[in-house]
């Protein structure tokens, strides 16, 4: 198949006409069903703590949330959770970017989870230091995601403040993690305030380019308790929409762009459509589904974005039928 360059990416993002993007997501469809094959693929997800230093323009959880009321997974928590992913093969641990998630105490945890479930372990933990991420490595665990969300580096840097002495630069932290033999996932957010159609055709140039073995793209939504959520959008009809259909045209994209790679039906693109949307991701390109383990008391408090932990519920109903 030969690959599109970035005036056919460009024309993809633009296009309005939608018998010609059914186009692109057949052929998302047909190349997802060659690479990758009709199997589709459940991580469990455990949202283990929402403590974060960071403070993140567009997320729900960062630290300028002070009103939010933090948690953090005991050990035994996980352990519960990460045996319902049994089932699945693989668990994702996620939380903000929380030093009370101690380097040894992680390491403790990858290993019983090792030891008690034999599950793959996938980590998605924030920017930790790289001795943190080898020594998890170390510990046992597979995977790691961090989504580098714009390839744009100032409107990157607009969103994420760094830590004072501690510049963010997650493409480093990704190569990194290669170095140290994880499989890597990243991916960004669809319709960022500011976010340009030709920004977002450097990303997918970049999912290619890094050669990433995950890759997570969903929409944009604002959360009103955050900064981002009263930011002008880009000047000039530059502006990405955060709507269903352009994440479905950047997750065909994708496809397009990785073959091979593992693509989630994301739980914002959920969000967006309510119903049925995690079929449609499916359809468009994507092969991953990650049901959300977090307990109840604990998921409503990952509210990442507005409607997350509700949608979550309905998606887990769905998946209980
Ligand atoms: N809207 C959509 N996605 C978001 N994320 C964080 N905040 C939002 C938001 N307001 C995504 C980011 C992050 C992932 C865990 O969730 O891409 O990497």
């Amino acid at each position: 198949m030969t690959w599109l360059n970035g005036q056919d990416i460009l024309c993809w993002l633009r296009a309005t006409n939608e018998e010609r993007l059914e186009d692109l997501f057949r052929l998302a469809d047909a190349t997802r069903r060659q690479y990758v094959g009709d199997k589709v693929h459940l991580r469990g997800l455990v949202e283990v703590s929402n403590h974060c230093v960071r403070r993140c323009a567009y997320c729900g959880v960062s630290a300028h949330r002070a009103d939010l009321v933090r948690y953090r997974m005991t050990q035994d928590e996980i352990l519960d959770c990460a045996r319902k992913a049994v089932e699945y093969g693989t668990v994702v641990l996620q939380a903000g970017e929380d030093y009370g998630l101690t380097t040894e105490w992680v390491a403790e945890l990858i290993r019983r989870i090792k030891r008690e479930t034999g599950v793959v372990v996938t980590l998605s933990l924030g920017e930790r230091p790289d001795e943190d991420l080898a020594a998890w490595k170390q510990a046992g665990a597979d995977r790691y995601l961090l989504r580098f969300e714009t390839s744009d580096p100032d409107l990157y840097e607009q969103i994420h403040p760094s830590l004072p002495g501690r510049p963010s630069d997650r493409f480093a932290i990704l190569r990194t993690l290669k170095r140290l033999g994880y499989e890597v996932g990243s991916g960004v957010m669809v319709g960022i305030p500011g976010q340009t159609f030709e920004s977002l055709v450097a990303d997918i140039e970049v999912f290619r380019e890094l050669q990433l073995d995950m890759i997570g793209v969903g929409p944009y939504i604002a959360h009103p308790a955050t900064p981002l959520a009263s930011c002008p959008p880009a000047p000039d009809g530059r502006q990405v929409p955060n709507t269903e259909l352009m994440a479905c045209k950047v997750l065909a994209l994708t496809r397009l762009a990785r073959p091979d790679a593992n693509i989630p039906s994301t739980t914002a693109l959920a969000t967006l459509r309510h119903d049925s949307a995690v079929d449609l991701g499916l359809s468009r390109g994507a092969n991953v589904v990650m049901p959300n383990l977090t307990p109840a008391r604990y998921r409503c408090l990952y509210e990442i974005y507005p409607g997350k932990g509700a949608c979550l519920q309905r998606q887990t109903q769905r998946q209980a039928q």
